[in-house]
């Protein structure tokens, strides 16, 4: 069977053996498929979609084109998160080194941001020295000794997926729920994992903006983790709003200090502990949500935490004085002012899509694969929708290269944050939690 007649047969709405899905991806991998005939597949799969058994065998052909961890020999309960992407979702550097005190080990893999989005790695990176580019054997090496590694996805992990996923974002095709979930879990079950909690974002800064599609896209994910045997639970959480205070690589990562010496923001506090509860849940070493909600807490609280992210730093090369002196190992930008209201009123919204725009604007972000982020960059929020400021009170700060880049990101950040009259409604931290 020809890759045309395959295209061809999605186009028209019939669907593919896991045969064909799995030769297909092989030979994409190899090179042996061009990339405008994949991008072809891509758009059919984006407007016929797939049923999921098409799911799952592409989900297997993709962990299939690459290495998976072999993590057997740690003898603990190995959990990772994922989320699915948001403005301000610093969440893996807290959690991370917090489940690991808990007796679970946390291979967590991470990917780079890309458009509006934030990414873990660009994050790390932003602390001086600081690897996040491990071999698997480095990884395996590293959850022995500390329970937890924060990686990017290696070559060896999931490659057919690592190229169709580029492949994807230059032919407008990653919005599609078969894609995603194959593309999200080739990846996560290649770690080896014994559970996972998916984070999945909802709301104008996600993906997903609609509720129907971020529950579908739960479930698929769900179902194929179920189907390969590794235990999935997921959160539905808001991204109407971004995600904490802080957005920008290194000022994200000084917000997560914070909150791992127990202050900072309460929703990015409040998202961490829960999506630590699930995995203390997932990860068996907790019977209860009373007891895994305790045990994470005191993790954090009890300094913990912020001390196994200590190690996790010194271990990937990085300057551990960050948990220290944040403000003195991190790099800082050299114009950094506040946008202040210019009259009274209530916020009806605080964008995080035009908020993310901005922060590429200000060179903190990428448009494409290649580009490179200056970490020092972003905006700090002081705001949140439905708070009543007075003229003159800041609503956001802005972290800029250049006075010509800050002015461009007062404009946006002044579009992103409207003031008005109304109370306006708000969709709820965490809204649903799907097994
Ligand atoms: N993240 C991924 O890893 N893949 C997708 O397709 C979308 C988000």
């Amino acid at each position: 069977m020809s890759v045309v007649d395959l295209i061809e047969r999605k186009r028209n709405g019939g669907r593919l053996e896991a045969g064909e899905l799995a030769a297909m991806m092989r030979d994409y991998a190899a090179g042996a498929i061009p990339d405008y005939q994949m991008s072809a597949f891509a758009m059919a799969v984006y407007f016929r979609g797939m049923d999921d058994v098409e799911i799952e065998a592409l989900t297997t052909a993709m962990l299939e084109s690459g290495r998976m961890l072999e993590l057997g020999h740690l003898g603990l309960p190995r959990v990772d998160k994922h989320s699915t992407g948001g403005v301000g979702d610093k969440v893996s550097l807290i959690l991370a080194p917090l489940v690991a005190c808990c007796g679970i080990a946390v291979p967590m893999m991470s990917g780079r941001g890309l458009g509006h989005t934030g990414g873990t790695l660009d994050k790390l990176e932003s602390i001086p020295g600081f690897r996040t580019r491990l071999t698997l054997e480095e990884t395996a090496a590293q959850l022995q000794r500390l329970g937890v590694a924060m990686i990017g996805q290696t070559a060896e992990i999931a490659p057919a997926d690592r190229k169709f996923y580029a492949l994807r974002d230059a032919t407008a095709t990653v919005e599609a729920i078969p894609l995603i979930s194959a593309s999200i879990m080739s990846k996560k079950l290649a770690e080896g994992l014994t559970g996972l909690v998916l984070d999945v974002k909802t709301g104008a800064g996600a993906f997903m903006t609609r509720l129907e599609d971020s529950l579908t896209l739960a479930k698929t994910m769900i179902a194929l983790g179920e189907r390969r045997g590794c235990p999935t639970v997921a959160l539905l959480t808001d991204m109407d709003t971004p995600l904490g205070d802080a957005c920008g690589n290194a000022l994200e990562v000084e917000e997560s200090v914070a909150c791992l010496r127990g202050k900072g923001p309460a929703d990015l506090r409040e998202v961490t502990l829960a999506l630590a509860t699930e995995m203390l849940l997932v990860g068996g070493v907790s019977e209860d949500v009373a007891d895994a909600r305790a045990r994470a807490t005191r993790a954090l609280d009890s300094g913990a935490a912020l001390e196994k992210f200590r190690a996790l730093v010194a271990a990937q090369g990085g300057d551990a004085r960050v948990v220290d002196d944040p403000h003195a190992v991190l790099p800082q930008a050299p114009v950094v002012k506040p946008v202040l209201a210019t009259k009274a009123g209530v916020v009806q919204r605080v964008e995080p899509r035009v908020i993310g725009r901005a922060i590429i604007g200000l060179g903190g972000g990428r448009t494409k694969v290649d580009d490179v982020v200056d970490p020092a960059v972003g905006v700090v929020l002081h705001v949140k929708p439905g708070a009543r400021v007075e003229a003159g009170q800041p609503l956001a700060t802005i972290h800029a290269a250049s006075e010509s880049a800050r002015q461009e990101a007062e404009y946006a950040l002044r579009q992103a944050i409207p003031l008005g009259t109304g109370t306006p409604s708000r969709r709820p931290l965490i809204s649903h939690r799907i097994t």
